[in-house]
């Protein structure tokens, strides 16, 4: 539950914060605005509906920075690092509070699995969460195979069945019930995608009319 509204400070600085991150990802390719915007969406459910005490703008802030590190990097291996020492330079322009800056800056770091060190706070694991909601479903499923490389069979086997592992990996019930829809669906979109592949051909002796023109190759 929030333990508070935001101040009219705070509320100034969120809108200094959307600014920022609105013009930097309007225009990537996966990681978009929307994304970020969802985020944020399932960031606000989540906060609002758990037991333990969540800041509002720790979240709020949290959510919007949390992929900053995307931007101009096409490898987002430090996405979490690097985000945190630019979400860090950017609020401390714009806000006085060191401490309330280092707990969003460990948000931006701790929100994603490639940086290494998983979520400790409430806020951390809100955010992380509401990310993991918004990479199932046919849009963040379709998002997170957006400039990927690799064969059919990779791309469906390994990058779109992983998206199921994400559903376990949710740290709040609430969350898992807010995921709910998009995780069945995520499971019939594997399952048709699995059967489409299993009636790809492997060799051309599958081909049912070939006996009609059949000689030895
Ligand atoms: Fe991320
Ligand atoms: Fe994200």
């Amino acid at each position: 539950m929030f333990t508070r509204k935001l101040t009219k400070k705070e509320a100034g600085i969120v809108r200094l914060v959307i600014d920022f991150v609105k013009n930097k990802h309007i225009r990537q390719t996966g990681h978009d605005y929307a994304h970020v915007l969802e985020v944020c969406r399932w960031s606000l459910e989540i906060g609002s509906r758990i037991v333990e005490p969540v800041d509002p703008f720790v979240v709020l802030c949290g959510a919007l920075l949390h992929d900053i590190g995307r931007i101009g990097a096409p490898d987002g291996s430090f996405h979490g690092l690097d985000g945190a020492a630019r979400a860090r330079e950017f609020l401390e322009a714009v806000m006085d509070n060191p401490e309330m800056v280092s707990r969003i800056t460990g948000l931006v770091v701790r929100h994603t699995p490639t940086s290494g060190i998983p979520p400790r706070s409430i806020e951390e694991k809100v955010v992380c969460d509401a990310d993991g909601i918004d990479r199932l479903g046919l849009m963040g499923m379709f998002r997170g195979i957006m400039n990927r490389k690799g064969s059919m069979e990779f791309i469906i086997k390994d990058r779109i069945r992983n998206r199921l592992q994400d559903y376990d990996k949710l740290h709040f019930k609430e969350s898992r019930e807010l995921a709910e829809p998009y995780y069945r669906e995520t499971l019939r979109i594997v399952e048709r995608l699995e059967k489409s592949l299993d009636r790809r051909l492997l060799n051309l002796e599958q081909i049912e009319s070939l006996k009609l023109i059949r000689r030895e190759f």
